[in-house]
């Protein structure tokens, strides 16, 4: 070695896509092209969530902005960020984010065949205490001849062709799936591209963590009750961010259960389906996890709203095998 810290050879986000879409006889690469986009969306907000540019907009002073011009709040910024680059990179009809009310449409001449639905900055309630914080999106091919609709979002997720989310932790990453596997790829700033360092994950069969807000206790149904308090008899670690990203990835490499389950007041509980339940369900099963909403798996919903919630039990197989069967008991 020459102590030359730069690899000539690394296997990029990019260059792992295009060797997957060189497998299929006739792709057309457009996939590969939508997944750019997000890079760029997603390595943008990393640098904003980093604080790039912090000092230009305090000053030497610390006076908060002392250019006078509004700062774009964060969440804002990484929506802008993924609308812009996903509707100019001519691969996508539609576009369901968790910051719009209705689907956008993307302009006629820039249209392609792919659905994409996105959380653009999810855990915002962790933005200013510096915790992690990440983006989730999913994508669906337009299967219904003319004009996009609002009914090309409203696929199941098991109709999923891809999905992802970046997670703006301690690092960067970018956890993909093209329903061949799950791979992780970091953010090498030095380089400024996703770098493959987690190949083929796979999530434990079975794990010692289980992950929920403990704080809504009173209002949990009777089956999430038992489970946890099976869980605390075998001496589980307990682990919560409060930021699905975290919690997932979490879930991910160290095996365990993370829950978002349905409260007497809120029987639908919290979560998105379209852009936080199944990209999440879709990468823990095809890393041979498991997600369920404790009665039926959450690919098997056939959403009718594109902003619709839903209970969510996600992570190691036997984990989530356990409380789909206290369901069953309690039933
Ligand atoms: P958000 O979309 O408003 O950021 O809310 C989603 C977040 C998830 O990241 C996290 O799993 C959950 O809300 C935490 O909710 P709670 O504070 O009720 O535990
Ligand atoms: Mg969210």
């Amino acid at each position: 070695s020459t102590g030359q810290a730069i690899d000539t050879n690394s296997m990029t986000l990019t260059r792992y896509t295009l060797a997957e879409q060189k497998k299929i006889p006739h792709a057309t690469g457009d996939l590969t092209q939508l997944l750019v986009s997000i890079q760029t969306a997603v390595k943008a907000i990393s640098s904003a969530v980093r604080k790039a540019g912090i000092a230009k907009l305090y000053g030497m002073a610390g006076d908060v902005n002392v250019q006078g011009e509004e700062v774009k709040k964060l969440d804002v910024l990484a929506n802008d960020l993924f609308i812009n680059m996903l509707s100019s990179s001519y691969t996508t009809c539609l576009l369901v984010s968790e910051e719009n009310k209705m689907v956008i449409e993307v302009e006629k001449d820039h249209q392609g065949k792919y659905v994409v639905c996105f959380d653009p900055l999810d855990g915002s309630s962790n933005i200013d205490c510096l915790v992690s914080i990440g983006s989730i999106f999913s994508i669906y091919r337009k299967t219904s001849p003319g004009d996009p609709s609002v009914n090309d979002a409203l696929q199941p997720g098991n109709k999923l062709v891809a999905a992802g989310y970046a997670l703006y932790g301690s690092a960067t990453m970018m956890v993909i799936s093209t329903g061949n596997g799950v791979n992780g790829f970091m953010l090498d700033p030095s380089i400024g591209e996703f770098v493959l360092t987690d190949p083929n994950m796979r999530v434990k069969e079975k794990g010692k963590i289980y992950s929920l807000n403990e704080g809504y206790a009173n209002l949990w149904d009777p089956a999430v009750t038992e489970y946890v308090l099976g869980k605390k008899a075998k001496k589980a670690g307990a682990r919560y961010i409060g930021s699905m990203v975290a919690d997932v990835h979490r879930t991910l490499k160290y095996g365990g259960i993370f829950m978002y389950p349905a409260t007497s007041d809120a029987p639908k509980g919290k979560l998105r389906l379209l852009y936080e339940c199944n990209p999440m369900a879709f990468l823990m099963e095809q890393a041979g996890g498991k997600a369920t909403t404790g009665k039926i798996p959450i690919l098997d919903i056939v959403p009718t709203d594109i902003h619709q919630r839903t209970p969510i039990f996600l992570g190691s197989s036997e984990d989530v095998q356990e409380i789909t069967e206290l369901y069953k008991k309690h039933n």
